[in-house]
């Protein structure tokens, strides 16, 4: 398989097409940012360390029976993807208060929710993604009640997934972002991203091994990462 025509090129990756209409070719790229886009960065690695650490997630999604976007890795930095038209909501889950919940509400970061909290962002870069609720969803069309209903019950899902996962390698899944996306039939599937980049991750001695270390220059981004990729792969 060859990749033909440029599809989309989003801040931290490209898409082309493919001889298959229903397969995309994904390229991973080095760009950092925060603040929504408005810090940048190239950082040199990154875009290799999140495309091993998606794939190696994402096969584990797969292998657990989970219907996902993820067909294969092809290098360092590349993968094929099926083909989706991308739901335009972030869909946040938080087992562990941190980021703009902690801001939102006033908390401290590091409060362990007692119920996981599913929350949506409509992503649309012009507004900054703001936090919307189901009725708002509905009213920009985005999707129906029943795919809402079907969008939280699959992230709730997801995380007792991905919180085994993390544990293995000891660390704990304070909160991510899902993005997921339409086959042509219509069936909604996860899609995306699953990283540092996209989730909290905090060690069990308090280490961000996270995006937070750029967010908040607390770290080495690609040092982190790597830490995490390493730990990982002895899972596989
Ligand atoms: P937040 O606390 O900033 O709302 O972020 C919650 C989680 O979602 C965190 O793990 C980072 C992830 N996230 C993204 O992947 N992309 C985004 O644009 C934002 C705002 C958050």
């Amino acid at each position: 398989m060859n990749k033909t025509v440029l599809l989309y090129e989003g801040k931290a990756k490209k898409l082309y097409k493919t001889e298959d209409e229903a397969v995309v070719w994904v390229e991973y790229c080095d760009q950092a940012t925060a603040l929504n886009g408005a810090r940048k960065e190239e950082i040199a690695g990154k875009g290799a360390l999140n495309n091993q650490i998606t794939s190696l997630i994402f096969e584990k999604l797969n292998a657990e029976g989970l219907e996902t976007h993820f067909i294969e890795k092809l290098s360092k930095t590349e993968q094929l993807n099926k083909k989706v038209s991308i739901i335009p909501l972030e869909v946040v889950l938080r087992n562990v208060v941190a980021g703009s919940f902690a801001k939102r509400f006033g908390l401290e970061e590091g409060i362990v929710l007692q119920e996981p909290i599913v929350e949506f962002y409509y992503k649309d870069d012009a507004l900054d993604d703001p936090f919307i609720n189901d009725e708002h969803v509905r009213f920009l069309n985005i999707a129906t009640y029943a795919e809402i209903e079907f969008l939280k019950r699959e992230t709730r899902k997801i995380n007792e997934i991905l919180k085994k996962i993390w544990a293995e390698i000891g660390l704990t899944l304070v909160d991510f972002k899902l993005e997921f996306g339409r086959l042509a039939d219509g069936r909604i599937i996860l899609a995306d991203e699953i990283s540092p980049d996209t989730s909290r991750l905090w060690s069990a001695d308090g280490k961000h091994m996270d995006k937070d270390v750029f967010r908040r220059n607390i770290g080495d981004l690609i040092e982190t990462y790597t830490e995490v990729l390493t730990l990982l792969e002895k899972t596989k």
